[in-house]
């Protein structure tokens, strides 16, 4: 057989059998600190599905849930360094970032429903809070809610004077650190992994998180007492290494801003359902009491904690709170 006879077959039949073209896959890591079965884990393993289905697997993402790849602090630097690709920090991790406006998120009582927070992340304000991660080497994508935060400690929590003295955990958000200094308390940062072992050795007294959160984590084991306040808020940002993503071939990042679009949809339509069913899941467990707010009680702890809104202004900048409360108001809440 003629040499260039002989190259054709093999050509053909290396494309034949795929291999002439097949390139390795672009990997996107997708680092996160929570357990599988909540909003976030779940719509991270759903963006895995519709991403890898859109790039008809030219792109693989491995998702990397409950901190076993990177803690708190160490996921954003991470993020920075291109170590991983993709992260959905929440929106209350962004201060020591530098970029403190989005701990406008964290403030208490500043959306008096999810119809409001929707206006601001699918909105104008959404939009900015994102440009101010550009130069941080930082693309937001998209927004996934995780609905209102319980509290949770060793002792009923039913008024502002019953947190006097606790050590509660929080997030790295000036603002809650401002929010739990408002009710007498003596507020702790620390990487959610460790919050649950802090709470069983007494490190810390109490902490507050989505019920979803709070249950995956087993957390009811080691709290005889939940309060279901609604005081505050919990998202996430998903974003991704902005060299990365600007990097990628414009058909592939296209279909990626079509599996986030619709990921971010899965994401924000269970959210309410998850946690509802944590919470029940936390009432069945008989581990720890579940205790209501009444209307009483919820106007003593608006009063106690909506000054925070005032005294964190300076650090959030006014005109962003006030833009914030024009949603609220352009919805017909008071
Ligand atoms: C927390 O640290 O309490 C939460 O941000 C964890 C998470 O990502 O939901």
């Amino acid at each position: 057989m003629k040499l260039k006879t002989l190259v054709f077959a093999l050509a053909a039949a290396a494309i034949v059998s795929g291999n002439a073209f097949a390139q390795a896959p672009i990997v996107i890591k997708f680092s996160h600190v929570v357990a599988n079965d909540t909003p976030k884990g779940k719509a991270a393993d759903r963006f895995k599905e519709l991403a890898e289905k859109a790039t008809k697997g030219r792109v693989k993402v491995e998702v990397y849930p409950n901190s076993t790849l990177y803690k708190d602090k160490e996921e954003l630097e991470a993020l920075q360094l291109g170590a991983v690709q993709m992260l959905a920090p929440s929106l209350a991790k962004f201060g020591p970032l530098g970029v403190k406006e989005f701990e406008v998120f964290d403030l208490p009582y500043i959306f008096p429903g999810k119809d409001v927070l929707y206006r601001v992340t699918e909105g104008q304000i959404g939009k900015d809070l994102f440009k101010k991660l550009e130069p941080k080497g930082i693309t937001g994508l998209a927004y996934w809610d995780n609905g209102f935060k319980v509290m949770s400690a060793n002792k009923p929590l039913r008024t502002p004077a019953d947190f006097r003295g606790l050590k509660m955990r929080i997030q790295s958000s000036k603002v809650l650190d401002a929010q739990f200094r408002a009710l007498g308390a003596n507020p702790q940062v620390m990487a959610f992994s460790e919050v649950y072992q802090a709470l069983q050795t007494g490190v810390v007294d109490g902490t507050e998180n989505p019920p979803s959160n709070l249950y995956t984590q087993k957390m009811h084991e080691v709290q005889k007492h939940v309060t279901v306040s609604n005081h505050g808020y919990l998202g996430y940002a998903v974003i991704v290494n902005k060299k990365f993503w600007d990097g990628l071939p414009a058909d592939i990042r296209t279909a990626l801003e079509g599996a986030m679009k619709d990921a971010t949809k899965y994401a924000n339509a269970i959210a309410q359902q998850e946690n509802d069913k944590s919470l029940d899941a936390v009432r069945k467990s008989g581990k720890t009491e579940v205790y209501v707010l009444n209307d009483k009680e919820k106007a003593e702890w608006r009063k106690a904690l909506l000054p925070v809104q005032t005294s964190m202004a300076g650090r959030i900048g006014p005109d962003l709170i006030q833009a914030v409360n024009k949603e609220a108001a352009a919805l017909g809440y008071k």
